[in-house]
């Protein structure tokens, strides 16, 4: 559905829902990250963009101290009384609101406004796009609408990152929440997590295409694999005895080999390879050199799947059938996208043969494993924004 279409139905829902007509409608999108995977947390570089897939919310005050919601996938309208702290609750999805609201009561030291909003989306849930950090990020840019104050983007992106943590329990680095802030058409959001720092690279190039892949199988961040990834790198570090991974070379992590046992030395391995293979990647994309972009992201998966162990047969499948298409039908480079588990791959293809790319890939994922996926393209889009 196109946004103009989700808009629609968010604006019409809250008239349906609440009788009331939209004051400010937000949207933020999702993410697709074309390479660094599991290193924003490791102070790596990521190269990500946002998605034309966006959640959107509609709203009006409603003159009370309750924030009344109700979105588009059905269930009862979730009452949150927002005159002063905001703890979790039942039902779940609504701990993302919940969290952005109570830190931007925070970080504001305003009185929130009551109101009723209708939610609607279009980014995959469960799918590894960040449908997670789009929905923080639309209530936190809707809370600016409504309230009035407007927050520095950096501000905004960490504190919606703090509900992740804290709300959603899922501890995350800083990626989807930047790009889905920072997300510009045609521009990647280039994030050197050491300093914080977004640059947003040019990515113009018509032949070029991104075709993201969700396999259909649903992952749970939080359910501790993401976690124990984490921890495994924190461990690593510590063991090597460097300030940042960003100090460590290649030679450190083999040095370190027994001290760290096996599996945080495969950790610690992926992180290494991983942050280099980032940036030789940003280089080969500026020069247009794509077998080398190519060679990178088949390799990035690699160690996602046999190193950092994030990945899924569905995921390995549907890189393995893009990587069969190969150069001849079009395909520059595959890799699983986002934490893993489950969840979406990102493919790189010329333009001209995409449909083609879509279709077989398709065909083939469903006959090698009986899932349907859900396949499209998307070119980098704009940030988090009122509409
Ligand atoms: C999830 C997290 C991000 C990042 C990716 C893996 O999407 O939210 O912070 O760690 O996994 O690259």
């Amino acid at each position: 559905m196109d946004l103009s279409k989700l808009t629609h139905e968010a604006e019409s829902g809250l008239m349906e829902t609440f009788s009331k007509q939209s004051t400010v409608t937000a949207a933020a999108p999702g993410r697709v990250n074309l390479i660094g995977e599991h290193i924003d947390y490791c102070d790596g570089f990521v190269l990500p963009f946002a998605l034309e897939q966006n959640i959107i919310i509609a709203a009006a005050p409603n003159d009370s101290s309750t924030v009344r919601l109700a979105s588009s996938l059905g269930g009862d309208t979730v009452e949150i009384d927002v005159s002063s702290d905001i703890p979790e609750a039942e039902p779940k999805w609504a701990n993302y609101p919940r969290g952005v609201m109570q830190y931007f009561r925070e970080e504001t030291g305003c009185t929130l406004p009551g109101f009723d909003a209708y939610i609607t989306s279009n980014v995959p849930s469960g799918g590894g796009l960040s449908s997670s950090a789009a929905f923080e990020l639309a209530t936190a840019t809707l809370l600016e609408g409504l309230t009035g104050i407007k927050l520095d983007t950096k501000t905004k992106a960490l504190l919606c990152q703090k509900a992740e943590h804290n709300y959603a329990h899922c501890p995350c680095g800083i990626m989807d929440q930047f790009a889905s802030a920072f997300g510009e058409q045609d521009r990647l959001v280039m994030i050197d997590c050491q300093s914080g720092e977004p640059t947003l690279v040019p990515f113009e190039n018509p032949d070029l295409t991104v075709i993201v892949a969700n396999t259909c199988v649903a992952h749970e961040l939080s359910d501790g694999g993401y976690a124990s990834r984490r921890k495994a790198t924190e461990d690593g570090l510590e063991i090597i005895g460097k300030p940042s991974w960003r100090d460590v070379t290649a030679a450190d992590v083999e040095s370190a080999k027994e001290q760290m046992g096996d599996v945080v030395y495969r950790r610690g391995r992926h992180v290494v390879g991983e942050i280099q293979r980032t940036v030789d990647a940003a280089k080969a994309l500026e020069q247009n050199d794509f077998d080398t972009l190519g060679e990178l992201m088949y390799a990035s998966h690699a160690s996602l799947r046999d190193d950092f162990e994030v990945s899924c047969e569905e995921l390995d499948i549907m890189v393995e059938i893009a990587q069969a298409l190969g150069k001849d039908g079009g395909v520059i480079g595959s890799r699983m996208t986002g934490g893993g588990f489950g969840g979406s791959t990102v493919t790189l293809c010329e333009s001209s043969k995409a449909g083609d790319i879509v279709a077989a890939m398709t065909g083939q994922y469903t006959s090698r494993t009986g899932i349907k996926a859900e396949i499209f393209t998307s070119r980098p889009s704009q940030g988090a924004r009122i509409i």
